[in-house]
């Protein structure tokens, strides 16, 4: 049987270095395959999504993966007009949902949400954002990135840089990140820095520096992950201000990083990146965009066939 048969996607740290070159090897089984064969992966399967918060990639991704092999998918993504607003529980929201799909896709603001959602199903369910505490597939989908625009991960030098303390995409890439030889430098405005709950997890598997300069070293570095300053999670729109705008990587900065190096984001960008950085050969955040729909057709196909594909 393979091993991600009917499995939850909760967390990055449930998977070792082996499981997420499985995961990439499959990606690129889909990426090469027949766009006919693709549909028979998953042929009339039915992804279920239920996004409490907002969405665009995530969301749609995953509707692009399960057609592209072949599965529908149905949900819930303005969350106003489900049964939530006549005060229906997550929990009933969720066992509903699950007689419905094959697969469940939850984005919820709560940290823990997945992992509830989890519980209650009797199918298997993928984290698609569980407030600040983790976002899996996309650190899958980032690690994708990096393999393929980079060709290999181990002894890189990458640098993070923008919303350290709210934003869910660092911490599922540092943990995914602590499987592989890298060297990491964390670049925030002093107060959003990592999180110091999760120095102590991170630190057990990768070794980070950190900074509020992000043109310390810039040159050294081979992948530069920008990330959006998280404002829906401030408590205080006041504490936003003062940080909002720290870093914006233009042309200005691009000139001082090596010539192969890659720019990534998880997306959606507010104004971190300059629209003139999209055109040159160091943008690959669409491309991690478009990498996202193979390495989540890949997940669903090895969840949903015990025998894999
Ligand atoms: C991210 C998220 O929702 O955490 N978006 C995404 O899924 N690509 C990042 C963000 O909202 O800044």
């Amino acid at each position: 049987m393979n091993e991600f048969y009917q499995k939850d996607i909760i967390s990055i740290r449930d998977y070792s270095r082996e499981q997420l070159e499985k995961i990439f090897a499959s990606t690129d089984k889909i990426l090469q395959q027949d766009p006919a064969d693709r549909r028979e992966i998953c042929k009339g399967k039915t992804l279920g999504y239920l996004f409490y918060e907002p969405s665009t990639r995530t969301r749609l991704s995953f509707e692009s993966a399960v057609a592209s092999v072949g599965g529908n998918s149905l949900g819930i993504s303005d969350i106003t007009s489900s049964s939530h607003q006549k005060g229906e529980s997550l929990a009933d929201t969720v066992r509903i949902m699950s007689i419905y799909s094959d697969i469940l896709v939850l984005r919820h603001a709560l940290d823990g949400s997945s992992r509830f959602a989890a519980e209650i199903s009797d199918k298997p369910v993928i984290n698609a954002g569980s407030g600040t505490e983790e976002h899996p597939t996309q650190a899958i989908q980032d690690l994708f990135t990096i393999k393929k625009e980079k060709k290999k991960i181990d002894g890189l030098k990458i640098g993070i840089v923008g919303d350290l303390k709210y934003g869910r995409t660092v911490y599922s890439l540092l943990y995914g990140l602590g499987n592989y030889d890298v060297d990491v430098r964390l670049i925030s405005p002093e107060s959003l820095r990592i999180r110091s709950d999760s120095v102590y997890e991170i630190k057990k598997k990768l070794d980070f520096t950190e900074s509020t300069n992000i043109e310390e070293d810039l040159d050294e570095l081979d992948v530069l992950y920008v990330t959006r300053i998280q404002k829906e999670r401030f408590p205080d729109e006041e504490e936003y201000l003062k940080v909002k705008g720290s870093y914006v990587v233009g042309q200005d900065l691009l000139k001082k990083m090596k010539d192969d190096s890659i720019i990534l984001h998880p997306l959606p960008r507010i104004d971190e990146i300059s629209p003139d950085v999209d055109k040159t050969k160091n943008a690959k955040y669409f491309e991690q965009a478009e990498y996202g729909k193979y390495t989540r057709a890949a997940l669903l196909g090895l969840i949903l066939n015990e025998n894999g594909f």
